[in-house]
């Protein structure tokens, strides 16, 4: 199981300045909105999650650094919440980012087969990229799906009920730039 995240961040992939979009400005409007004035820290999770989506799938420091200016929050509280969860990916991950589920009910039910189909096809282990960058694998704690167990997350897509074949059949096919046909798609994770 992966439990120390380590932070890398290659200087070719982090911007100069990170602000936000006017379509950004408007969602963080929309979400700030959900709480008492006084209470905008509260919303550093949904900040944190927008701007992962806004800017390359990944939250250098400068990036978190605009969030915490965004809710007037010192920069280390921010860097706490965005280092406490997996869902932030704090390196450059590649175009699909594949986490698969290890936990007991995934182990129990195959996912040792999964994460080495998953490997293979990739040519990345748990924690790399593809030499393509179009896959990053993660291996990852209970995704909260163990009644379809095992499964893997790719992106905000859960892919459900796999073996190694189907999991397979996912990569390949988002390689292929289709969509994929098996595995049940149960929700979208964010
Ligand atoms: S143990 Fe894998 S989703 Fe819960």
């Amino acid at each position: 199981m992966s439990s120390v995240r380590i932070v890398h961040e290659p200087a070719d992939k982090v911007r100069d300045i990170y602000t936000w979009s006017k379509s950004a400005k408007a969602e963080v409007k929309k979400i700030l909105a959900k709480y008492p004035k006084d209470q905008s820290r509260s919303a550093v999770i949904p900040l944190l999650h927008l701007a992962q989506r806004e800017f390359d799938g990944w939250l250098p420091t400068k990036l978190m650094n605009l969030v915490a200016e965004t809710l007037d929050m010192p920069y280390i509280r921010v860097y706490e919440v965005a280092t406490f969860y997996t869902m932030f990916n704090l390196a450059p991950v590649g175009k699909y980012h594949v986490q698969v589920c290890t936990n007991c009910a995934c182990m129990i039910r195959g996912s040792d087969k999964i994460l080495e189909a998953v490997e293979k096809l990739t040519g990345a282990k748990a924690g790399e990229s593809s030499a393509d960058e179009m896959f990053t694998v993660s291996e990852v704690e209970c995704l909260g799906a163990c009644v379809n167990a095992p499964m893997m997350q790719v992106n905000d897509h859960y892919y459900t009920d796999l073996d190694a074949e189907s999991a397979k059949e996912v990569l390949t096919a988002l390689k292929e730039g289709k969509t994929p046909k098996v595995g049940s798609q149960v929700k979208e994770a964010s």
